[in-house]
């Protein structure tokens, strides 16, 4: 039998209507913020993301989905979507509409993790980008933002930490007091950390190996080594956020696995302990340089995205009841012209409608009805259609009248 690949899964009509509700929610407070959707391909260049995401990021180096496409250009599924975003923002110059832009985007994306709870190779995203805004509002508006979903959702245990890394004026001074301070315990930080000294020092405050992080902690913090500009930037931020009154910690070690960052980082998890060790619900933060470096104009953004997955696990009281308002019966082969009718007639007045097709007993047929979730059925028997009409039966108060065909044909 041929199955999903490895770390990817199917969303089965069961679970759809969680997933339909968080995107409702999502959906209304992106008008309420002011955002619109944008939807990109699934597939772009592999030189977006090596250069956008950062070539020495874990999800560039080992995790993408990578193939040559028939003329050799090198292609890859998307690992996230700020990147994708940037290159559409880009492209088609959505920076000559206003000031400031604001897009949501919800989707699939592709990551070869190894695959374990709240960790997929096929996982969904909902996240957005907020375009042309310096001030440190755009950062205290996508925090209030993400509460107002989390809040919404009526999701309660969950923490922001945030953090500024700096940017390209003060950061490799920090970078270099980490690369000092983790050369004294090289012998005893892991394989990979030992080669990310060289290459990004700031990763190593990100690795899980529990001697990496026993030492990661008496590391040199970055509020140390901000310029002045930084500095305010964050002081700034946190004053809005006390404003919003969210649980938040300020964490001076929320680096983040991507390249793009500057200044504000975040991350919110879930304390509750049901997600257990991929307990981050959503990360984002500040990428300044990031429209240049893709060769558009310089543009500050600021941008989050949920794992839609982990946002799931901690709805599980959302109802799935689906209904659905009439399941037509034909009692018999003869019947089955006008049920077909009926159904068509109440489908297009606008009603959710199905028809048993296969005409068995009455009992299975309302066993079916009742699966269904039918607030009525409609019954049309021999007599019913010699009288042209039919029996309509509420399931609820089991209450069942006569009803004329022709008024519901008109
Ligand atoms: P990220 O931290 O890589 O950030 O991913 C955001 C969220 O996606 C994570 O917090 C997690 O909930 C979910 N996620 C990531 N990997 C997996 C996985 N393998 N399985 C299930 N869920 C996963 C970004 O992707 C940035 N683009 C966020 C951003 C937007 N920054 C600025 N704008």
């Amino acid at each position: 039998m041929l199955k999903t690949i490895a770390g990817m899964k199917d969303i089965l009509p069961s679970e759809i209507s969680q997933w339909h509700y968080v995107e409702k929610i999502c959906m209304e407070v992106f008008k309420n913020f002011n955002y619109k959707e944008i939807r990109t391909p699934i597939l772009e260049m592999t030189a977006l993301f090596k250069r956008g995401v950062g070539e020495t990021t874990d999800i560039v180096e080992k995790e993408m989905y990578t193939f040559e496409d028939r003329d050799k250009t090198s292609l890859s599924l998307r690992p996230e979507g700020t990147a994708p975003v940037v290159r559409a923002y880009i492209q088609n110059k959505l920076f000559n509409d206003q000031p400031v832009t604001k897009l949501y985007y919800m989707g699939e994306m592709y990551r070869h993790e190894r695959p374990q709870k709240g960790r997929y190779r096929a996982f969904h995203q909902i996240g957005a980008e907020y375009f042309g805004a310096t001030s440190p509002l755009a950062d205290a508006e996508i925090i209030s933002l993400i509460s107002e979903i989390l809040n919404r959702l009526d999701i309660k245990s969950y923490v922001f930490y945030i953090n500024t890394i700096g940017c390209q004026e003060c950061r490799p001074k920090y970078k270099e007091a980490l690369k000092n301070y983790f050369s004294n315990h090289f012998d005893n930080l892991c394989e990979h950390c030992q080669k990310r000294l060289d290459t990004n020092p700031l990763r190593v405050l990100d690795c899980k190996n529990s001697k990496c992080k026993e030492i990661a902690e008496s590391s040199p913090i970055i509020i140390d080594y901000v310029c002045d500009t930084c500095k305010t930037h964050h002081e700034e931020l946190i004053k809005l956020v006390d404003f919003i009154k969210i649980p938040y910690k300020i964490d001076y070690r929320i680096v983040r696995g991507l390249d793009y960052y500057v200044r504000t980082t975040f991350e919110v998890k879930e304390e509750g302990g049901i997600l257990g060790a991929q307990n981050t619900i959503l990360g984002g933060g500040r990428y300044n340089g990031l429209v240049s470096q893709l060769d558009g104009p310089e543009t500050e953004a600021i941008g989050f995205a949920i794992g839609v997955e982990r946002l799931l696990y901690l709805l599980e009281n959302i109802s799935n009841s689906e209904y659905i308002d009439y399941v037509v019966i034909p009692l018999g082969k003869e019947q089955i012209d006008m049920a077909f009718k009926i159904a068509t007639s109440l489908r297009i007045k606008g009603f959710s409608v199905d028809i048993d097709p296969r005409s068995g007993s009455l009992k299975s047929q309302m066993r079916w009805a009742n699966k269904l979730g039918a607030k009525s059925v409609i019954l049309i028997g021999e007599n019913e259609l010699k009288n042209s009409s039919y029996i309509e039966k509420n399931m609820e108060t089991s209450e069942q009248k006569v009803c004329s065909i022709n008024d519901v044909l008109n």
